[in-house]
């Protein structure tokens, strides 16, 4: 695997808030990461490793529109130690904290996405809204384990959208634009598609508005997804995936340090 981003993909994940980063892993790591995530996919059917907190608990339910968009199965690491030999990858973290500026950066979650064939589509949204911290300095490396096509449902972008700042969101539903009524001045903007080979990867951050379209395709479309945050993040009372007990040993402004839930990815 590559263990360092270039000076120009760093320059252009900071400036337009996403980049492609080619060859990520080399044939024999690419095999091994399908490998790996296959079988973890086989054996978890849960989106949670433990569905008690609210994600889970929202999720006990169907959800007509968000269950077809992609199979999601998120902190495989935290059950498969395979998986987490892959995550947890130094070289990984490394070009993660590269493009963030950040002297060192931690996982927040891991997450397969599987848009499956005749998916719908994800709509526009920025992630760190989600989750159970604020920093304009969080990323997602996601990682095609198959080809991701403009026909499959590739990442799409719209450029320079993290340089607002904000934490309004949109949720991920059968409106796919219901994030221009928050941000109307960002319908100007053209998004831009990033088809991957597989083994290649985007990277974006966290408040940069993207998408995916409809997997028209017979066959899936499968990313392995890390995101990190800078270390010294905080929690900002959003229970997101933690369990209720979790969120219950946290006030708001702890740093969110668990070397388990979130290890420090050291740099090589
Ligand atoms: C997708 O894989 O369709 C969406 C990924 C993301 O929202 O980060
Ligand atoms: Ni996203």
């Amino acid at each position: 695997m590559r263990d360092a981003a270039t000076p120009e993909e760093i320059a252009s994940y900071q400036e337009h808030g996403f980049v492609v980063l080619p060859s990520l892993l080399d044939a024999t790591e690419l095999a091994r990461w399908r490998e790996r995530l296959h079988s973890a996919l086989e054996r978890r059917r849960t989106r949670l490793p433990d569905p008690g907190g609210e994600y889970g608990e929202f999720f006990r339910s169907e959800h007509e529109y968000y269950d077809r968009v992609f199979t999601q199965r998120i902190d495989l690491r935290l059950d498969d130690p395979a998986v987490a030999e892959l995550v947890c990858s130094p070289a990984l973290g490394r070009i993660a904290a590269q493009l963030a500026g950040a002297g060192g950066v931690r996982i927040y979650l891991d997450q397969a996405l599987v848009k499956e064939p005749y998916a719908n589509p994800t709509g526009f949204h920025v992630d760190v809204p989600f989750w159970s911290f604020s920093s304009p300095d969080a990323l997602t490396i996601w990682v095609a384990l198959d080809d991701a096509t403009a026909e499959n449902g590739c990442l799409c972008y719209l450029p320079g959208t993290h340089r607002t700042r904000r934490y309004d969101n949109a949720d991920i539903g059968p409106q796919l634009g219901a994030l221009f009524g928050v941000y109307p001045e960002w319908r100007s903007i053209d998004p831009v598609f990033c088809p991957v080979p597989a083994g290649s990867a985007v990277a974006h951050n966290g408040l940069t508005a993207h998408g995916a379209g409809a997997n028209m395709t017979r066959r899936r479309r499968f990313a392995m997804t890390v995101a990190y945050m800078p270390d010294g993040a905080a929690y900002n009372g959003k229970q997101d995936i933690m369990t209720t007990e979790e969120a219950a040993r946290l006030r708001v402004g702890d740093p969110l340090d668990d070397p388990v839930r979130h290890p420090l990815v050291p740099a090589v």
